[in-house]
């Protein structure tokens, strides 16, 4: 198993290419399975949860090739409809295939994700949407299984904001009998470039971006090629990694609209951030104001970013408190972060970080996606030296995050243990 040995107190200089986003890929190529053909996708990023659902959809027939620049998908040959356990428990997001195979093939057997360190996380919403579309919906050995003649158009009030289950049902209505009405749907940008690849697939939809969305239904969809969005949450933590280093770092391609609320949060602390073409240049100056935050759905803070904006506070000069108001047990990288000397008292879903003057290296496990994040930032600033062991974790959604950070001066390599 592979972990990161880093020697902190480098300001970070230089310019960071953004990849494109892991949570906007997983739903394109779930998508692919809704038309017969080949699909083309570009700028995919290469990550373990890519090539997760290549072999999901390579099980089910499909062809897939991760060339450069297009990920190739045939969906000509589907044969099987199933997401088994092996692959489900290693990533969450299967579940995204759920919609699709109703609606093209009436037909899913998908397992059932199980916990997950950040939370219960069930798919509830995702079933009780197909049920009111007119699927029969049973639970066997695990497995969710899913029938359906054809779906119907329904309208489908959410009771809370879920992305993966807005995508899931939009997939899903897209070849409904009918007129299918999302309402407090998520509006997550990576929901909105689905709604638009939908349409270039033959789907009609509107309002994709706001809580409500309108999908009418069509017979058939054919294979449309589209870009991958940059991924918002990578240039957020590399945002992090210029302000917690006192670094001035450009990032490209990145999206204004799609990092608002989080460029204006760090702004707050300090952070000189300035926008120049599709680019994002922040500059750190080593002084960082405590700030107070809560993390909403889109287009308010995002959860995503909760671990890394709490290890740019333990070196705040004040305390801060820190609200995750979207999964129940998110905090997994307050001890990890304790270890590096960071001062943090829990309290549920809230957080109180009192800044400390300096973080100093020890040997840190990661336990999730962006928690790892969050240590391998705080390790960036640390005195001395940090190993984050278990960052298989972060091969999931970070691509080339060493050589990334090696690139503008960090001290990182990669050991295998
Ligand atoms: C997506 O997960 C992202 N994953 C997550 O990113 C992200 O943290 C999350 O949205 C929130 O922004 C992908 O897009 C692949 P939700 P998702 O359904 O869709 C509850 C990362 O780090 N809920 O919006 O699974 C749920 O428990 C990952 O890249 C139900 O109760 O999250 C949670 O408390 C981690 N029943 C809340 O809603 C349901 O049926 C929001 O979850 C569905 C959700």
């Amino acid at each position: 198993m592979d972990k990161f040995v880093i020697e902190g107190g480098v300001p970070l200089r230089g310019r960071i290419a953004i990849s494109g986003a892991k949570n906007a890929a997983l739903p394109l190529m779930a998508c692919s399975l809704l038309a017969r053909g080949e699909h083309r996708l570009a700028n995919v990023p290469r990550l373990r949860d890519i090539a997760t659902t290549m072999k999901l959809l390579g099980n089910m027939g499909a062809v897939c090739e991760h060339g450069d620049p297009w990920l190739r998908i045939d969906t000509r040959r589907i044969e099987n409809f199933e997401a088994p356990y092996e692959l489900v428990k290693t990533m969450r997001a299967s579940v995204l295939v759920l919609g699709p195979l109703a609606a093209r093939y009436g037909r899913a057997r998908v397992s059932l994700p199980g916990g997950c360190a950040i939370g219960a996380r069930p798919i509830n919403l995702h079933l009780k949407g197909l049920e009111s579309m007119g699927a029969r919906v049973e639970l066997e050995h695990g497995y969710v299984v899913v029938r359906a003649e054809r779906l119907r158009g329904a309208r489908i009030p959410f009771d809370q904001v879920t992305v993966t289950g807005t995508e899931n049902l939009l997939m899903a209505a897209a070849l409904a009998d009918g007129v299918t009405v999302l309402e407090n749907a998520a509006r997550e940008p990576e929901v909105v470039q689905l709604a638009e690849h939908l349409c270039a697939m033959g789907a009609r939809i509107e309002g994709a971006g706001s809580s409500v969305i309108a999908i009418e239904g069509v017979e058939e969809l054919s294979p449309a090629e589209c870009a991958v969005i940059p991924d918002r949450i990578e240039v957020g933590t590399y945002l992090v990694a210029a302000a917690i280093t006192g670094g001035s770092l450009s990032l490209s391609p990145c999206r204004p609209d799609h990092v608002e609320a989080v460029v204006k949060k760090l702004e707050g602390t300090g952070l000189k951030v300035r926008y120049r073409g599709d680019a994002l240049e922040a500059e750190g100056d080593g002084e960082i104001r405590s700030q107070d935050l809560k993390t909403w759905p889109f287009p308010g803070f995002p959860t995503d970013m909760q671990a890394q904006f709490m290890a740019l506070m333990t070196l705040g000069d004040g305390a801060s408190v820190i609200t995750e108001q979207i999964f129940e047990n998110r905090f997994m990288h307050v001890e990890e972060l304790r270890r590096l000397g960071a001062d943090i008292r829990t309290d549920g879903r809230s957080a109180v970080v009192r800044g400390v003057p300096k973080l100093s290296g020890a040997p840190v496990m990661a336990t999730d996606l962006r928690a790892s994040a969050s240590l391998v930032l705080a390790a960036l600033a640390a005195e001395n030296t940090t190993t984050v062991s278990r960052i298989y974790h972060l091969d999931r959604g970070y691509e080339a995050l060493e050589d990334k950070l090696s690139a503008v001066g960090a001290r990182i390599r990669r050991v295998n243990e």
